[in-house]
């Protein structure tokens, strides 16, 4: 049994296998306006201490699209770690369902819950990273340029656990990456050594104070949220320090042409992006925020895959999905 906590703690092979499971599950929803049940009678717990919109719906919409079936759970309800412990919320919470996602503030505590839960856990977002988010922002890259290997991601704005994701990601599929990030905002060092460590040597990390600079002919323009949740009491000073990393039509004439731009969402229009960016021809961001669905599927699945009608058998594993996904098509 794996988790699927971190970007780092899989293979590019695998990753690339849960792209795929994705890419074929999507097009089937597409063409048919179904997918086969391949998670029939599969529960997942979702435990949320953050509000969300993106990743409570997508995955709900993502089991109940094979199958399944998702369960809210709100910081109300659960009050994990202090209501009752995390070891016990992982023990008992995983006696009743097959998988659990959970959104917390601290990193530690999804680890924690993985430690002690009897079925995979899958980290939902964190203050550390987001790699659920990653994976979907692959997929759209991957749509977009059909090749993820030696294409530039700037990211411009605030180096938060989004951009940590996007960092692993592009270390496992060969990207090169510039972050544009205010002095007291660039990603820490360990972060960059595990990017780098992650690509066995073949990443390249930029990371400039200069936002012209970050995205100069870049092929995705990326950027989030100045102030992320659990920041909230820092949000003015932010305010103050962010403007000249602002994604907008000025800042894009400096990536290439062909540039996308894309952002996380949830946005804050005339902050960290302008509307006549994100509502522009190079923005991807609803297709981004709806290939959450989609990615998620491949995931689930794909961590799921010993547990229904699918065989575990290493590399002929995908084939073996993609057989089952298409069945007697
Ligand atoms: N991008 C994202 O995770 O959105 P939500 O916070 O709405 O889930
Ligand atoms: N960086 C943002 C992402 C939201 C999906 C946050 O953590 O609030």
């Amino acid at each position: 049994m794996k988790h699927f906590l971190d970007i780092a703690d899989w293979s590019s092979a695998d990753l690339w296998d849960m792209l795929n499971i994705a890419r074929v599950l999507k097009e089937q929803y597409k063409t048919k306006g179904a997918n086969k049940p391949l998670l029939k009678g599969k529960a997942l717990g979702m435990i949320f201490q953050k509000p969300s919109l993106r990743t409570r719906v997508s995955f709900e919409m993502a089991m109940q699209h094979v199958g399944g079936h998702a369960l809210y759970l709100s910081p109300q309800e659960i009050g994990l770690g202090k209501r009752e412990s995390i070891a016990d919320v992982a023990r008992v919470l995983g006696s009743y369902v097959h998988i659990i996602m959970a959104r917390t503030f601290e990193h530690e505590h999804v680890l924690e819950l993985a430690q002690w839960s009897p079925v995979p856990v899958i980290n939902g977002l964190t203050d550390y990273n987001h790699p659920c988010q990653a994976m979907a922002d692959m997929l759209t890259i991957y749509e977009e340029f059909g090749r993820l290997e030696g294409l530039h991601l700037a990211y411009v704005g605030d180096s938060n656990n989004v951009a940590t994701s996007l960092m692993m990601a592009a270390a496992q599929f060969g990207m090169q990456m510039t972050i544009g990030s205010p002095p007291g905002y660039q990603p820490k060092e360990e972060v960059i050594e595990k990017a780098f460590r992650l690509s066995r040597g073949r990443l390249s990390v930029g990371v400039t104070s200069d936002p012209v600079a970050a995205v100069q002919n870049a092929d995705v323009v990326y950027t989030d949220t100045w102030t992320s949740m659990g920041q909230e009491e820092e949000a003015e000073r932010r305010r103050q320090v962010f403007p000249p990393y602002q994604v907008n039509a000025e800042l894009l004439k400096h990536a290439a042409p062909h540039a996308i731009v894309m952002h996380c969402l949830p946005a804050h229009r005339g902050e960290e992006i302008t509307d006549e960016v994100a509502d522009g021809p190079q923005s991807r961001l609803f297709p981004q925020a709806e290939n959450r669905l989609h990615a998620q599927k491949g995931i689930l699945v794909y961590l799921l895959e010993d547990a229904g009608q699918l065989t575990k058998k290493s590399r002929q594993r995908f084939e073996k999905i993609v057989q089952v996904i298409r069945g007697q098509e």
